[in-house]
């Protein structure tokens, strides 16, 4: 009951600042979208990315928090999230994720994608699919009048219905002037339970949907999240509206 309370209710005014944000991020993501290519590094998508960022006219949300060093999380294949960018090479068949926050006039967005490069096999492509999917399921239950509980369920049985997982140990979260506020958004959940959503809330739903087992271990660079059985992993994200006429997608 009490945590309800500290979910911020935004006002009008700053959903339309949001929604820039949203809007921004979204076109920056297709640049990058657009930029993949077999035998890229990592490390050179999340510069060129730093680049789209600044022409912008924007910051990047997720270098310097908490000590992490780059604009972008590039999670590939049996990475689930929070990859750094480095040396490895993007290579056919690989599905990555992009993951990427920015900041304008203090406003924070937050959006992921994963992307098949080349030729993907059928059941790589079913998990993209699949996950994409489960978040627009959850978005669905992103209402006035619904409990986060639904929205957490509905990614979670749309997910594991179709014979995947859902990652536990990372979750989504309240945004706005902040990166991460509250509540935190499990894809896990019990329909009718949790806060209660109200016009003005903004929520960034990101579901995690593994091929094998849920489970994860996070490597020594203190960032890095794998599954733990080195199955593949993918990763949705938008960040979202809760408003009188509904669910209204920010990062498009
Ligand atoms: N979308 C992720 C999140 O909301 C990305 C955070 S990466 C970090 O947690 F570097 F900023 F932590
Ligand atoms: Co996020």
């Amino acid at each position: 009951m009490k945590k309800n309370l500290d979910i911020r209710i935004k006002t009008p005014e700053e959903l339309v600042t949001l929604r820039e944000a949203g809007h921004i991020l979204a076109r920056i993501l297709e640049k990058i979208k657009s930029s993949l290519k077999i035998g890229i590094t990592t490390r050179e998508i999340d510069t060129a990315a730093a680049q789209m960022i600044m022409q912008e006219n924007v910051l990047p949300a997720f270098k310097g928090y908490r000590g992490y060093p780059a604009c972008l999380c590039i999670s590939v294949n049996e990475e689930v999230v929070h990859g750094i960018p480095g040396d490895r090479v993007i290579k056919s068949g690989d599905i990555v994720s992009i993951d990427i926050g920015i900041i304008y006039r203090q406003y924070f967005s937050d959006m992921a994608v994963t992307v098949g490069i080349g030729e993907l096999e059928p059941r790589y492509r079913k998990l993209l699919d699949v996950t994409r999917q489960a978040l627009y399921k959850g978005i669905a239950q992103a209402r006035s009048g619904a409990r986060l509980g639904d929205v957490s369920h509905a990614i979670q049985a749309y997910a594991e219905a179709k014979g995947f997982s859902i990652v536990r140990d990372f979750v989504g979260h309240g945004i706005g002037r902040q990166l991460h506020e509250d509540p935190e958004i499990p894809n896990y959940g019990r329909p009718g339970t949790g806060p209660l959503l109200k016009p003005g809330m903004v929520l960034a739903i990101e579901p995690m949907v593994n091929m094998g087992g849920f489970q994860t271990k996070t490597l020594k660079d203190g960032w890095t999240v794998i599954t733990a059985d080195r199955k593949p992993s993918a990763h949705f994200e938008h960040t979202v509206a809760v408003t009188e006429q509904g669910p209204v997608i920010l990062t498009e």
